[in-house]
């Protein structure tokens, strides 16, 4: 059982970034202790709704707990958030006006004895987020090539000496637990300051484990598709490979055209779907760095949706469509009225 507290992190932030309104609608994909969903719940009162998805059971089942007081305005779902669209579908609950991802693991996870995230309890190598998934990081490391392991802590860990790593864990097999593994890297490696030599091997497996980056790659892509016109999109990332996915996702779909410079006339008819809402990142403060120091890698990026000319058309389309009697079930009447409040912008 968990110990430790989770402390939701850069919480007034996340409030603002999302531009909460009374009454609206808003998914967070990371539930965890619900620390964020239920300052959500808090803003959007009366008549806000809250989704709330996490892939850990006992996760949900904690945010589930602490949300109950807001009785049917908070659906929480023990999922992965790769499956987002389907989860919003079928639960009815799109368009929403705001997204809010927080990636990584809670302290409750990380202070849980027997789950094999951090090298500070002895553990079973396992590092899956749902007891469900079938490759833990005892298979990663007992089972994998030298190259392959290598090649995990190199890509997922930043670790330089990931080819030395990967080569003493393949002599050492097997390799049982947590403290295990993390002695074997601490006599190898040399340490980095206060940060122990075996950090980045560990968030390389976990993050392998769980398919930390594909996951995160395409939540992104189906949560703009949920957002109504200018909802937020708030991510809150914990290290630079995830920064880079969120960073480089937001621009990319925030920009127009992508052909190469020098065509006579744009052939990808490419068209922003989201429109930066903050330039940069935003970063907790010292007083939060000092009041909660795992706050203190933490960046967020937001980001607003905008309803594009095609988008748009092909709304229009399926309402005309729909008013001929010529396709039925239209499930998703608020997209209309969220759609058509952005068509005034439209010439
Ligand atoms: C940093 S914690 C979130 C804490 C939460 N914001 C709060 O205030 O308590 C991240 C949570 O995201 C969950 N998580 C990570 N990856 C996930 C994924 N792909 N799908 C669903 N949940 C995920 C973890 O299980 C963990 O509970």
């Amino acid at each position: 059982m968990p110990t430790a507290v989770h402390i939701p992190v850069l919480l007034k932030e996340t409030v603002e970034a999302l531009s909460i309104q009374p009454g609206g609608r808003y998914i967070d994909c990371t539930a965890g202790g619900g620390g964020h969903s239920e300052a959500i719940l808090e803003h959007s009162a009366p008549g806000g709704q809250l989704l709330g998805i996490d892939a850990d059971p006992e996760a949900a089942g904690i945010a589930r707990e602490r949300l109950a007081r807001f009785g049917r305005s908070a659906l929480i779902v023990n999922d992965n958030f790769a499956n987002l669209e389907a989860i919003c579908l079928k639960n009815e609950f799109e368009p929403v006006n705001g997204i809010l991802f927080d990636l990584g693991l809670s302290s409750l996870q990380l202070g849980e004895t027997g789950r094999g995230f951090s090298f500070k309890h002895g553990a079973p190598l396992d590092m899956r987020f749902a007891p469900g998934q079938t490759i833990s990081a005892a298979d990663i490391v007992n089972k994998y090539s030298e190259a392959e392991l290598a090649r995990i802590i190199f890509e997922f860990g930043e670790e330089t000496h990931s080819r030395q790593i990967a080569h003493l864990i393949v002599r050492a097999r097997p390799i049982r637990s947590t403290d295990e593994l993390a002695d074997l890297i601490g006599k190898a490696v040399p340490g980095r300051g206060r940060i122990h030599p075996a950090t980045k091997t560990f968030q390389a497996l976990r993050i392998a484990v769980n398919q930390e980056l594909e996951h995160l790659e395409s939540a992104l892509g189906q949560a703009v598709k949920l957002l109504g016109n200018e909802g937020r999109l708030v991510v809150i990332s914990y290290h630079s490979l995830e920064d880079r996915i969120v960073k480089n996702f937001m621009r990319r779909e925030a920009t127009g055209c992508t052909c190469p410079p020098g065509l006579p006339q744009c052939v990808c008819h490419h068209q922003p779907r989201l429109k930066l809402a903050h330039k940069g990142v935003i970063v907790p403060s010292l007083a939060e760095e000092k009041a909660n120091p795992r706050s203190r890698s933490a960046k967020m990026r937001v980001a607003e949706r905008v309803i594009n000319n095609e988008e748009f058309r092909e709304d229009s389309e399926r309402l005309v469509a729909l008013t001929a009697g010529k396709t039925s079930g239209w499930k998703r009447p608020e997209k209309l009225s969220m759609i058509y409040g952005a068509a005034q912008n439209f010439n």
